[in-house]
């Protein structure tokens, strides 16, 4: 395709082509990023997810939800119940089996993010389930307690289908993490933030233009569990949000309305051996957040925001704006007895690397048949091994973003690692990297060492979470043998 073709497929008139501004630099300075919303109250009461019951079916369809309005829409989710999926919860150790049924008029699958289960059970694009077909995922949770999550893998339209509805939470449970009392029933909550575009008949709509394939689908109202502008009841004590960045390419910076600090004790893989005191968080896209919040400072009719601050350095499509998530409303007094532990669990340590491998992350022409952005000049090819591992080896993988423009959230499959070295762009180690980590975020400017150690044979994902960034081919194979 000539330049000026391709420029204009993207949609650029030809007067900005004309300017002499190079592609590249001329998507970067247009500003992409709708606002959120400010219209309305937070009064929606928050919607949890329900507990999935063992052994019954989980199934991909179609079914209605309350979004935007009182009226009811059509969105998916795994289940009659509207957007989102069951929350799933296993003991470390327990094998588990989840009948899965695809409901929907295309192929699925369900990749279990942040497992460590064999490779047949990953939910690769290989693995598709076809339309009125099932399959048993069957495997054994071997892995310290935590928050994973479960959505579709199939390549070029995991983002419509997470987009339009289809994620759920999973939770491995520990003895250990038992022991360490933390705030558990009413005072243990999940939130999956995600935001979403609509369309003007209330569906959740996901039409990424080319540009937005580059700089990611950003929404303008931000869902928490499914529930536009909600409220939450809290008392006078500790509370400990289970929190999943479900969105496709928005990071949010969550702080809290009253510049409170706030307690992350887990991040991607469980618990962190210590707890970490913040005022802020930058929270990308498939990362998980354990956070406890006191609210014993607050009085009975107060209210308190979950928020987003701004913040730079990110692309120039995100952090723009400050807008609030969730409104905590404290509505009664109680003596809570929760003590914070002065340490929480230790974090195993890694043997030596054996090898050191180099992923490139960048952004170009879309090359023939292949998508724009890619690692080591490559995009996606289902059939292609891209790396090859020995198992149970230790290795140090490094993103390397120096010479890009978008921030890329770099997850692997089959494995939990621990964050080494971040060099450029924020410069250190993050809270949340001090424990066990699946995505990191990997900034403009930035490279980030990662190691972990292979247990899973079989062929694996490497790929950027930014979903449609790994739609349009930012996925590459590893297998493991
Ligand atoms: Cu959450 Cu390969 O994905
Ligand atoms: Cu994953
Ligand atoms: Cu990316």
């Amino acid at each position: 395709m000539k330049r000026i073709d391709f420029l204009k497929s993207l949609g650029f008139s030809t007067i900005a082509i004309a300017t002499g501004e190079s592609f590249l630099s001329s998507c970067m300075h247009m500003d992409v990023s709708p606002d959120i919303s400010s219209v309305g109250d937070f009064i929606t009461i928050l919607k949890i997810p329900s507990e999935y019951a063992l052994s019954s079916v989980l199934k991909a369809q179609t079914s209605q939800d309350t979004l935007l309005s009182k009226s009811k829409v059509n969105v998916l989710g795994y289940g009659e119940n509207g957007l989102l999926g069951p929350t799933i919860k296993a003991q470390k150790g327990q094998y588990i089996s989840l009948p899965f049924q695809n409901n929907l008029a295309e192929d699925t699958n369900i990749h279990w993010h942040g497992l460590v289960i064999p490779a047949e059970m990953d939910g690769h694009p290989d693995h598709m389930i076809k339309p009125n077909a099932n399959f048993d995922f069957q495997f054994s949770v071997n892995q310290p307690a935590g928050l994973n999550w479960y959505h579709p893998h199939m390549h070029q339209h995991t983002g419509e289908q997470v987009t339009k509805g289809l994620s759920g939470l999973f939770i491995v449970e520990s003895r250990e993490e038992k022991a360490l009392n933390l705030p558990r029933g009413s005072h243990e909550i999940p939130l999956i933030i995600q935001d979403k575009r609509f369309n003007t008949d209330g569906t959740i709509r996901h039409n990424p233009s080319r540009m937005e394939v580059m700089s990611g689908y950003l929404g303008d109202h931000v869902l928490v569990n499914g529930t536009n502008k909600p409220f939450v009841e809290v008392a006078t004590g500790f509370y400990r949000f289970r929190v999943l960045n479900g969105s496709s390419a928005r990071i949010y910076n969550l702080a809290l309305s009253n510049n409170a600090d706030f307690y992350l004790i887990g991040s991607d893989g469980g618990i962190l051996p210590q707890v970490e005191t913040l005022k802020s968080l930058m929270f990308a896209p498939a990362e998980r957040a354990d956070i406890l919040i006191d609210f014993s400072n607050l009085k009975v009719g107060e209210k308190i925001y979950l928020k987003s601050e701004k913040f730079n350095g990110m692309g120039n499509s995100q952090g723009t704006q400050t807008f609030d998530i969730l409104s905590f409303n404290v509505i009664k007094t109680e003596t809570d007895t929760f003590k914070m532990p002065s340490v929480l669990l230790p974090l195993d340590k890694l043997s030596a690397a054996s090898k050191t491998r180099q992923f490139k992350l960048t952004m170009g022409m879309m090359a023939m048949g292949g998508g724009m952005n890619k690692i080591n000049g490559k995009t996606f090819e289902a059939s292609r091994i891209d790396e090859t591992v020995n198992l149970g080896n230790t290795e140090i993988w490094e993103f390397d973003n120096s010479t890009g423009n978008e921030p890329h959230p770099m997850h692997i499959h089959g494995v939990q690692f621990q964050v080494k070295s971040r060099s450029g762009g924020r410069n250190s180690i993050m809270a949340q990297e001090k424990g066990w980590k699946d995505t990191v975020l990997v900034a403009p400017n930035e490279k980030v060492k990662v190691q972990m150690t292979f247990t899973q044979k079989g062929k694996f994902l490497v790929h950027c979470h930014n979903l449609e960034h790994e739609d349009d081919g930012m996925m590459l194979n590893f297998e493991v043998n």
